[in-house]
């Protein structure tokens, strides 16, 4: 029997007061729906279907990578109604999974549990699977109706809900099971009259109870993966969950973590070993860290690789940037985008760089603006360096050469070359270039003005 998978996300999100559509809501850098499409495609589907309403244009095109099958509810009348609108893309043949979009922390495992244990059974008379949980404070989800001998025959929800029937702690996750041809039996019989006017896809529980269809559970254990998003709070305690999961994953594989609750990892962070990585840290995009790097406090790395044993130092912001191994960065330093630093180079405090790169050894340790250039081995760059790389209009490029040295507060004003292991005096603008092997300064004369005397401030 082919699995088709079915992920409901065509609600507003009313309760989220947002303009961008709840599904696209990011935990851990990315949208809560492409949570659930990953988690759909480990367990290889014949096909996911996901049903979009509100802005589907906008979650259609932010999310157009994934290869799946996008269906239009225009008017959301219910779950039931959702599913109902991508019956038609199913074979009759197939096991239908039903997940939700604003359930993002559910693991393949459990699902694959969930869809195990209807094989286990007998299954000829088709059957209906639901992933239960119980939870101290089931506020506003299904509630588990259950009979004498303790069959599951009804899911109520929290608004049509009696005060007793609300007392129940036993709820339904939002994700189930069911074989196509029993959906087609069953969603054209809901009916809307209850506290919603909604089609409910838990309707189907009665009807499957009336039909004597078996009806099987599986009742998780972490609550955290069957929460649901309905508005900013509980967005930001899925945040957390995620994150604690993320950390533990990379501590359990061998990396040291100073405070699991202040790290954030919004996409990749890939570890080698001996990794260090202390308090209120931020990775973006994907970050590689190598062997026995560290990373500071207060540092926030973007699409960064580090080699082996590189050590960011605190308070420092590298985005888009390649680091050979053994480099030390920061405190307080900048690299944008194009940074490009070999083996055993130093960028210190104050420092920004973009679209440059350095060679082995190279050095800027203090105060410097150092934007499109290209820096060759050995290179000491003096406190107070910038390189004018912009004209006003256009941008030109730097060129230094192995084995210079820069003296404090220059200014190199692009596009100069500066030639191999030339030194330049402190204090310079160069506007030429420099030849190699000799010194290279710019004479600003120092005189002193004897018997001057600085203004006193007037009485008024
Ligand atoms: C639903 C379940 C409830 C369960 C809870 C778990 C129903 C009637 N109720 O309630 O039993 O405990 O999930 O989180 O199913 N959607 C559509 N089209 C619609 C309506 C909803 O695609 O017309 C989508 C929503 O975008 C959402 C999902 O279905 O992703 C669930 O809908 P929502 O309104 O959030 O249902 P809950 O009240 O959370
Ligand atoms: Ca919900």
């Amino acid at each position: 029997m082919p699995l088709h998978i079915v992920i409901l996300a065509a609600g507003q999100g009313k309760r989220m007061f947002s303009a961008l559509p709840k599904v696209l809501h990011p935990i851990g850098g990315k949208a809560m729906l492409a949570h659930v499409i990953e988690c759909a495609q480990q367990l290889e589907p014949a096909q996911i279907h996901i049903v979009v309403g509100h802005e589907h244009e906008r979650i259609m095109q932010a999310l157009n990578h994934y290869a799946v099958n996008w269906v239009t509810q225009t008017e959301q009348l219910g779950t039931g109604h959702a599913v109902m609108q991508v019956l038609p893309h199913i074979p009759d043949d197939a096991t239908v999974l039903i997940l939700s979009g604003d359930v993002p922390l559910i693991k393949p495992s459990t699902l694959q549990k969930l869809l195990d244990r209807a094989k286990s059974e007998a299954y000829t008379n088709g059957q209906l699977g639901l992933l239960l949980a119980t939870l101290a404070n089931p506020f506003g989800l299904g509630r588990i109706k259950r009979n004498e001998t303790q069959q599951i025959c009804a899911i109520i929800e929290e608004k049509d809900a009696t005060e007793t029937e609300r007392q129940i702690q036993e709820i339904y996750s939002g994700i189930c099971c069911a074989r196509a041809v029993d959906l087609q039996r069953w969603l054209p019989q809901l009916q809307c009259n209850n506290a919603q006017n909604e089609y409910y896809l838990t309707s189907i529980i009665s009807l499957a109870v009336a039909d004597k269809t078996p009806i099987y559970s599986l009742t998780i254990t972490e609550d955290s993966e069957i929460l649901g998003v309905n508005n900013r709070l509980q967005l930001q305690q899925l945040e957390r969950l995620w994150q604690k999961r993320e950390a533990e994953k990379l501590m359990l594989a061998g990396t040291t973590i100073a405070d699991a609750a202040r790290i954030d990892i919004r996409g990749e962070l890939h570890c080698g070993r001996d990794v260090f990585i202390d308090i209120n840290t931020v990775f973006q995009g994907t970050v590689l860290l190598g062997d026995h790097c560290s990373i500071g406090a207060n540092c926030v790395l973007t699409n960064v690789t580090l080699g082996e044993n590189c050590h960011i130092l605190p308070n420092s912001h590298l985005d888009n940037c390649i680091l050979e191994s053994h480099c030390e960065i920061g405190p307080f330093a900048r690299l944008r985008p194009g940074t490009r630093l070999a083996h055993g180079c130093k960028v210190g405090n104050f420092v920004e760089m973009k679209n440059t790169s350095m060679g082995p050894s190279s050095k800027a340790n203090h105060l410097s603006y150092l934007g499109d250039a290209l820096i060759g081995a050995h290179v000491n760059v003096g406190a107070g360096t910038i390189t004018c790389n912009y004209d006003g209009a256009n941008k030109h490029q730097t060129i230094i050469e192995d084995g210079v040295h820069i003296g404090s507060d220059t200014q190199l004003v692009a596009p100069v070359t500066i030639g191999k292991n030339a030194t330049i005096g402190a204090g310079s603008t160069i506007r030429k270039n420099v030849p190699a092997d000799e010194l290279t300064l710019t004479i600003s004369t120092q005189k002193t003005v004897s018997g001057w005397k600085r203004k006193e401030k007037q009485n008024a």
